[in-house]
């Protein structure tokens, strides 16, 4: 799983060096798409569900699940980008948010608490911590800086398969839920919004939308449970 994520990592490394004013989300997937492949890996989102590309681009007010298209990155966007890769029989999973060119403050201030609202989940994670210490860490988080925590979607457990058990919400109680021990892997992957948390799909089926067109931000890792702590598998 180690090797996957790093694969995930690298993909990334590699989508950030063409993102810019005036590529396509298309051209963006193709990229990421040849990389896995190039680098013996399979990019797994591609016909999961029938979804019909590699990589997730979630744009402003997208959350996630955004379909690549013609569209083109503009100055004052931001971009999410969420994909998993498979290697070897395991799965690995992972998102950021960029900032293109400038933005308001207050969406710069989402994008920047929402990786830290990841960071926040991901210190919880030890040998007998709960799902729910991860969930609430986050939660406290996001309200403390005014951001508002989207419900519907949820972090997961990781491996084989890209979506296991168990759920991780990023809003919950501290000490409830189900226990971490050695060994687990987890998706963690807190979905923020600027204004409203309430979201709708559109007619594509997949788009995520927040319902009052708020900007969102999505990071996400997958992350080792270790004997004393945690190991983050999809960063550098
Ligand atoms: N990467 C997403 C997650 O965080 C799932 C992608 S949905 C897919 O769980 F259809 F694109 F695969
Ligand atoms: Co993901
Ligand atoms: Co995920």
């Amino acid at each position: 799983m180690k090797q996957a994520g790093h694969l995930n990592f690298l993909t990334h490394e590699e989508i950030k060096k063409h993102l810019r004013p005036g590529i396509s989300t298309k051209q963006l997937d193709s990229i990421a798409h040849d990389f896995i492949i190039k680098n013996g890996g399979i990019p797994s989102c591609l016909g999961y569900e029938g979804f019909p590309a590699s990589i997730c681009i979630s744009i402003n007010d997208e959350v996630v699940h955004g379909i690549p298209s013609n569209r083109k990155i503009k100055n004052g966007d931001i971009v999410s980008i969420d994909f998993t890769v498979r290697l070897n029989g395991y799965e690995s999973d992972a998102a950021r948010t960029y900032i293109i060119g400038s933005v308001s403050k207050e969406t710069e201030d989402l994008v920047k608490n929402t990786e830290k609202a990841l960071y926040e989940g991901i210190k919880e994670v030890k040998p007998g911590a709960r799902i729910g210490d991860i969930s609430h860490a986050i939660e406290t988080f996001a309200h403390a800086h005014g951001l508002s925590v989207v419900r519907e979607l949820v972090g997961h457990g990781i491996g084989n398969n890209m979506h296991e058990g168990p759920d991780i919400p990023n809003y919950g109680e501290p000490k409830k839920g189900p226990l971490l021990k050695e060994g687990m892997v987890l998706a963690i992957e807190p979905m923020l919004n600027l204004g409203r948390r309430e979201v709708c799909m559109l007619e594509d089926d997949w788009t995520i939308v927040t319902e009052d067109q708020s900007p969102s931000a999505h990071f996400e890792h997958t992350v080792a449970v270790t004997k004393d702590g945690y190991v983050i598998l999809t960063g550098e």
